[in-house]
């Protein structure tokens, strides 16, 4: 039963105990900046310029080996959403011991690897809290031959299904995927988890290295509940301007 907190629609669920996110909020609570950068100064200068455009940023490997973990707690107690994405993968008790401090961080969303046996650990965690916790299913710079590599039998759209599955079961809040599979996945994990897609590239920009990507637009009309974008808002001359376009683009959709 989501209710409204500002523009975003999310709730507790009682029986679980796991913080989910609903597809409804405006475009700008739903854009979620990657905070992809080599510095804590030049995060905060990111951050400066995208002030009052962006409210939502994701912290990952990065900006968390250079100082980015005190970042995330100074930008969440003044009121900004952080997704801290550490994609954790452990034994049981690692996991939920990780969980029990990061729950302690006030951050918004957490990934983990969406394997049963952590995803169980970290919800058994996280209950009570209002921590969204997110299975990331196949990164989205693999394709078929990476999965295969990897020693799976699955192509990626079935692996992405099956570990979807499995994230509804364990009580995860969210699911990471690419917005290609973003309509299948929605379908397996209903309205209210969070369906938050990276891959995303507007029209005519750099892949770099992410094979499955989907415009802004598409993303949206896909079903997504959250985009997150990094180089091409960071990298961009213009990042305020880079955001506002991009913000555009899931509006028009
Ligand atoms: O720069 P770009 O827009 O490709 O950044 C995407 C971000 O999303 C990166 O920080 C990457 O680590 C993250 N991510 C991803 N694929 C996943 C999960 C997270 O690209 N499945």
């Amino acid at each position: 039963m989501p209710y409204a907190d500002g523009n975003l629609a999310h709730a507790v669920d009682p029986d679980r105990g796991v913080m989910h996110f609903a597809e409804a909020g405006s475009m700008r609570d739903r854009l979620i900046v990657g905070l992809d950068l080599p510095t804590l100064s030049e995060a905060e200068k990111a951050v400066r310029e995208l002030e009052g455009a962006v409210s939502f940023y994701k912290i990952g490997y990065q900006l968390a080996f250079a100082g980015g973990l005190d970042f995330a707690r100074e930008l969440a107690s003044g009121g900004t959403k952080v997704f801290l994405d550490m994609k954790l993968l452990d034994i049981d008790n690692t996991v939920a011991k990780g969980v029990e401090n990061i729950v302690k961080m006030g951050m918004t969303m957490l990934t983990l690897h969406a394997y049963p046996r952590a995803m169980r650990a970290a919800v058994e965690a996280a209950k009570g809290s209002d921590l969204c916790l997110l299975g990331v299913t196949v990164l989205t710079s693999m394709d078929e031959q990476d999965v295969i590599d990897a020693g799976y039998e699955y192509d990626p759209h079935t692996l992405v299904l099956r570990r979807s599955e499995q994230a509804l079961h364990a009580g995860m809040g969210g699911i990471v995927c690419s917005a290609e599979e973003a309509q299948a996945v929605r379908r397996i994990v209903g309205p209210d988890l969070a369906v938050v897609t990276p891959g995303i590239r507007p029209s005519g920009s750099d892949h770099g290295d992410q094979k499955r990507v989907v415009t802004p637009a598409q993303a949206i009309r896909n079903g997504a509940s959250h985009l997150v974008v990094g180089r091409p808002i960071v990298k961009a001359p213009d990042r305020r301007a880079a955001a506002e376009a991009i913000l555009a683009e899931m509006q028009s959709a």
